[in-house]
């Protein structure tokens, strides 16, 4: 099967300091990974990486998403191909709730004006499956969550 994502022999610097040293990874659809290792090892940089998050630069390698080579795309062009980067501690934005947010994301990744009802509907419909209280959808976005409950947002 093909490969969702495929990074070929990714060497990554940060203030000149070589943090990744040839890091290849291939993840086919359907499939769920985690990558473990000590701290400093370089996991958080892979996924800075991936977003070319442009503290980070790519000295060789290549990262293919879908097909597409998202090795130099801002990191904009990335998100909008639908990858995300959460975090340990995210952001607290009061006044914007989590279904806006979801619903700004789906506009900008589709390109389609998006109704609101029916949007609520649906993800009202995947919170469910997640087992996740679909009344924190109306919630400011991770404001006044405990930390572990920021996380599983
Ligand atoms: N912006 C940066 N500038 C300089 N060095 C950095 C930068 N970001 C990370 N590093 C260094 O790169 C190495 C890898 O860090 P990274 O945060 O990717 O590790 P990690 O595997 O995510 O660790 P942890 O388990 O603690 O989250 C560390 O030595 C870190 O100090
Ligand atoms: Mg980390």
């Amino acid at each position: 099967m093909e490969n969702i994502l495929q990074i070929e022999n990714l060497h990554v610097k940060a203030e000149e300091k070589e943090i990744l040293k040839g890091i290849d990874l291939q993840i086919k659809k359907g499939e769920i990974h985690v990558i473990m290792g000590p701290n400093g090892s370089g996991k958080t940089t892979t996924a800075n990486a991936i977003l070319n998050n442009p503290t980070y630069k790519k000295e060789q390698g290549t990262i293919i998403f879908e097909g597409t080579d998202i090795t130099n795309l801002k990191t904009d062009e990335i998100a909008r191909k639908g990858i995300f980067m959460s975090f340990q501690l995210p952001e607290e934005i009061p006044g914007i709730s989590v279904t806006n947010f979801l619903k700004y994301a789906k506009n900008k990744t589709t390109g389609k004006p998006i109704k609101i009802f029916e949007f609520k509907e649906e993800v009202k419909k995947y919170m469910e499956e997640l087992n996740m209280n679909s009344k924190n959808m109306e919630r400011s976005l991770n404001v006044g969550f405990s930390r572990r409950r920021k996380k599983e947002k």
